[in-house]
């Protein structure tokens, strides 16, 4: 049985960082909506309710029924949670004079209480919230007090309950991680027994269980994610698992012979499908983005399912979906929380009638990365910049050429090629270059040219949802520039992105 705890999530944007601080402490967690969580079992150790944008004092603010919960298990109310507990036992929560919002100090603080065992007298603490705790029930007392807040931190008294108005989970908490983890294993006693071995042990004899004799196919991207759910399958049900591979015409350079032959290599049951001209037949002359991404999905899913189809008796479709694909925070408005659905072979289950299983679905990006390192994955697919589907067609802008295709592949190789060389590639986030369809005129020479314009995109992010514009080194930049418009005929500008998302996005379409 694997311990957990689980997060009540009420709609904060910090909801998905509670639970990596939870996973960091080596100790599984589980987010689920507030209005929607299953009845807590012995495997549950303890319950944090998370912060939320809305008011406790709104009349349609979020209510959980706690009833199996409240002085049964170890419970902790960040912020909005503390306030909830707080407004509906007895005690009031009003609109504060002042925003509370940044930095604070705890310069009251009861060490005797096991949340705060270890910490720091007058320990920064992050405050962000509208609403703020004016009376506390008679059952509550107080242990953390900044200048401003008197309740920054309390405890009920007889019972195993805590609320803390700061949030624990963000960075500027500089002991915020301990702090957690006063609760999580000090409180409700985890063993920090969560672990990339032993998530592969777990999940290895799961689905030894599951599929039995069963065949499965995947569809593998070269991304750390496909990749890793393959060689976890790999490890469980061997040949049983057969991974297709397809190449679409839009990888980078040399891509896909490379990764083909290092999946090999690592023993991998792995079919390779040439389908180039089938996918790019189709998108010449192409240069609306929606079109191409439409064109690419349905090619996609003509050829997978032909391969497919020639594994006999398939029973089950493989996916590498993850976390942050299956959770997103609640809608707190909303009568139920929305989750997003993640098909990259979307209506393919379906029409070939196969089940879907996805063993990473549990785990964040930077844990699957951990995983393929504990199952012996190289770097070079592990470190691997994140690449969209539709590949380098949403990179090159305008109509789609082969010509132009091949262009935008040869100065993308030698800016990837010169971050790695240049020990530059891991400290960004994701790379490429972009094709304009734009002409201006140089000189070469001495003939005037026209040519084509390039941008050089680099970002640094941690999931892709903002991105800031990567400072690389103007020699760096320079050197690059040269040797593309040197290299690559037909290119004799190149320019740099220095947007950052929002509000632009880190794709051009
Ligand atoms: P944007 O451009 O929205 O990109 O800032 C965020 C991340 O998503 C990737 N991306 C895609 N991935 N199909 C994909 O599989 C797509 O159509 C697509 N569009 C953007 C992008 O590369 C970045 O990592």
């Amino acid at each position: 049985m694997q311990e957990k705890i689980l997060i009540l999530d009420f709609g904060s944007q910090y909801t998905q960082l509670i639970a990596r601080r939870i996973r960091e402490i080596n100790v599984y967690c589980e987010i689920y909506p507030f209005n929607h969580f299953p009845t807590p079992d012995e495997s549950v150790k303890g319950v944090i309710l998370s912060g939320s944008p809305a008011s406790v004092r709104d009349n349609n603010a979020p209510s959980p029924d706690l009833s199996g919960i409240k002085g049964i298990i170890p419970l902790l109310g960040v912020c909005y949670g503390a306030q909830y507990l707080v407004q509906n036992f007895g005690g009031e929560v009003m609109a504060s004079g002042t925003r509370e919002y940044g930095r604070a100090n705890l310069v009251y603080l009861n060490n005797n209480d096991p949340l705060f065992v270890g910490i720091n007298q007058g320990t920064q603490v992050w405050m962000s919230h509208a609403d703020t705790i004016t009376r506390i029930p008679e059952t509550y007392e107080i242990t953390g007090s900044t200048t401003d807040v008197e309740a920054g931190a309390y405890h009920i008294k007889g019972e195993n309950t805590w609320g803390i108005q700061f949030h624990p989970e963000v960075y500027h908490t500089t002991e915020g991680t301990k702090v957690l983890s006063n609760f999580v294993t000090g409180i409700c006693k985890c063993s920090r027994n969560w672990t990339p071995d032993s998530f592969i042990g777990t999940t290895v004899s799961l689905l030894k269980d599951q599929l039995g004799d069963d065949k499965v196919i995947l569809g593998l991207s070269g991304g750390v994610d496909s990749t890793v759910a393959s060689f976890l399958l790999h490890k469980a049900i061997g040949k049983n698992l057969t991974c297709i591979f397809v190449d679409n015409g839009l990888l980078r350079k040399n891509e896909y012979n490379k990764v083909l032959e290092s999946y090999i290599g690592l023993g991998l049951n792995v079919v390779g499908v040439n389908a180039s001209d089938r996918f790019l037949d189709q998108l010449e002359g192409v240069s609306d983005p929606e079109t191409k991404r439409k064109i690419i999905g349905r090619v996609f899913i003509e050829v997978f399912d032909a391969e497919a189809s020639k594994v006999k008796d398939v029973k089950w479709l493989a996916q590498g979906t993850i976390y942050p694909d299956v959770i997103e925070s609640v809608s707190v408005n909303g009568p139920s929380a929305t989750i997003k659905s993640h098909h990259n072979v979307g209506g393919l289950p379906e029409k070939m009638h196969l089940q879907v299983i996805e063993p990473l679905r549990l785990l964040f990006k930077d844990e699957v990365r951990k995983v393929g390192a504990s199952l012996g994955l190289p770097d070079f697919i592990l470190k691997r910049h994140p690449f969209p589907g539709p590949g380098l067609a949403i990179r090159l802008l305008g109509k789609m050429t082969r010509e132009k295709l091949e262009m935008l592949k040869e100065a993308d190789d030698i800016f990837i090629d010169g971050l790695k060389k240049n020990g530059l590639y891991d400290s960004v986030w994701q790379a490429g270059v972009i094709l304009l369809p734009v002409q201006s005129v140089g000189v070469m020479g001495d003939e005037r040219t026209y040519e084509n314009a390039v941008v050089l995109r680099a970002v640094s992010s941690t999931d892709g949802m903002t991105a800031d514009w990567s400072h690389l080194p103007y020699e760096f930049l320079g050197m690059i520039s040269n040797e593309i418009i040197n290299k690559v005929k037909g290119i004799n500008r190149v320019v740099f992105d220095i947007s950052s998302k929002p509000p632009s996005t880190i794709e051009w379409e």
